[in-house]
């Protein structure tokens, strides 16, 4: 069954507790901001709409927001933050009447989605009205304690602040995940009064909701740490181990084999597959996919690539917009600029830098060259030193060079220019005319030796 659902994302208060006086949501986790994390997750659920409450420093939310190119996402504005239950008011009327509402706090940027499919089903199993995701954290506080009758059904819930001795003792807290119908949702969201703190409170709808004899279900959250909210700096510190740790354990889950998770980076599309080997300092960027049985010896940057199976990665290689086939080896220091298809059992070794060229299967371009704007086909072995001569100060040109071409070290080629199949080129050779197949080209000053030379003896 597909189920509708709209999400209201609540990101209008003040991040009073943090006092970096900045909204909390635009601030980074180990480089990510937290509105970037939330989205990333939420996302996965296709909701037919998210709403965005911003507030309080709008602007810049809604910039962040808008940059992130989802196509779904639309904002309210809450100008005073008058508390979570007036954030809501500001959103619902947006909210279509066949979906089911997912409301909640900005400041979770870890949110399960695991947790909330498994909300969702629990919500159309049981035919709710109004489903929380409850946990029991270490400590208790800080967050809203739930009440419960002595059948255990959910009474209220009462803010820290609110609560008296005895309910400041209850384990049990709201993670700030709330399903609800939203049809209900429209009807009882004005029944929210101000309360004794001058502000409403979402929380309330709980309490609303059982006096006009409905049951409110829960959910009890597993990984508690998926749900922290971020109040404080100790939270926000916090929130960066956290990461880390989630991180390393998707990776033992997934079979991934990282030397160390303290030095590793990865963007939240990346994906990686099994029996992959990370090494220290490897930064892995935007939509990168690394394929199994891969081995990244460590201090790489891989940004927007492929990399295929089996593909040995060795140390200080750099690597961008590039799709890399299965069996490869690069680096160590190798730069791939954008642009480039490697393909099958390529060999590109040390201070080689390689730009929107394509390097056909089992081609070999091990030490000190640039090759740019190429097209090479298989099998080619290019010697140490060479360069494709590809800018003539006012425009690029192509080299191609087709398969089983030899290119002796320390040749230049100067663009356009085709080594056609089979050629070789002398070592040492500047070249700027096209070589047919199966063709020695040589173009080297004569040598001559000068007998009986003596060096000037050395002061
Ligand atoms: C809230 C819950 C608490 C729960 C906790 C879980 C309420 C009243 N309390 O408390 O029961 O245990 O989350 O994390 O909801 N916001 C607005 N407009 C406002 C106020 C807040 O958009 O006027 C946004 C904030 O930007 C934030 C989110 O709502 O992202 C939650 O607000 P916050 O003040 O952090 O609530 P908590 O005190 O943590
Ligand atoms: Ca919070």
């Amino acid at each position: 069954m597909t189920i509708k659902v709209n999400i209201v994302l609540l990101c209008a208060g003040k991040s009073s507790r943090l006092k970096f006086n900045l909204p909390k949501v635009i601030l980074p986790i180990n480089g990510k901001t937290l509105l970037e994390r939330s989205l990333f997750n939420l996302h996965q659920l296709n909701p037919s709409k998210i709403i965005i409450v911003a507030g309080f420093k709008k602007e810049l939310v809604v910039n962040l927001a808008e940059k992130l190119d989802y196509k779904n996402i639309e904002f309210v504005i809450q100008k005073n933050q008058l508390g979570t239950g007036d954030a809501v008011k500001k959103a619902y009327k947006k909210l279509e009447d066949d979906s089911v509402s997912l409301i909640i706090n900005g400041d979770t940027p870890f949110v399960d989605v695991e947790t909330i499919r498994q909300a969702l089903s629990q919500y159309y199993k049981n035919k709710s009205v109004f489903t929380i995701a409850t946990s029991t954290p270490v400590s208790p506080f800080g967050y809203g304690r739930i009440l419960r009758d002595n059948d255990g059904q959910i009474l209220d819930i009462v803010e820290e602040r609110d609560c008296n001795n005895e309910q400041r003792l209850i384990k049990e807290v709201n993670s700030g995940l709330y399903l609800v119908s939203t049809q209900h949702l429209k009807t009882f969201i004005k029944k929210i009064k101000k309360n004794k703190n001058s502000e409403y409170y979402l929380t309330d709808l709980v309490n609303i909701f059982v006096r006009n004899g409905m049951r409110v279900d829960s959910l009890p959250i597993k990984d508690e740490r998926k749900f922290i909210n971020i109040n404080t700096f100790d939270d926000y510190r916090k929130a960066h181990e956290l990461d880390k740790m989630f991180t390393y354990e998707e990776c033992i889950k997934n079979n991934i084999f990282l030397v160390d998770p303290n030095t590793f980076q990865k963007d939240l599309e990346v994906k990686i597959s099994k029996n992959v080997f990370i090494g220290p300092n490897v930064i892995l960027k935007g939509k990168t996919e690394i394929k199994e049985d891969v081995r990244i010896e460590g201090s790489a940057f891989i940004s927007n690539s492929i990399i295929g199976r089996n593909t040995l990665v060795k140390p200080f290689t750099s690597i961008e917009d590039s799709k890399i086939a299965s069996e490869v080896q690069i680096g160590p220091f190798s730069n791939l600029r954008p642009g480039n298809q490697v393909n099958s059992k390529v060999k590109i070794g040390n201070f080689v830098e390689i730009k929107k060229s394509n390097i056909g299967k089992e081609s070999k371009i091990p030490h000190l060259s640039y090759v740019g704007d190429t097209e090479m086909g298989s099998r080619v072995n290019v010697g140490a030193g060479t360069i494709t001569c590809n800018y003539d100060g006012f425009n690029k040109h192509k080299t191609i060079i087709e398969d089983n071409v030899f290119i002796g070290s320390d040749t230049m080629l100067i663009a356009p220019i085709t080594l056609a199949k089979g050629s070789t080129t002398a070592a040492g050779s500047v070249l700027n005319s096209d070589i047919p197949e199966e063709t020695l080209a040589v173009s080297r000053i004569k040598e001559k030796h000068i007998s009986n030379w003596k060096r000037k003896p050395k002061k």
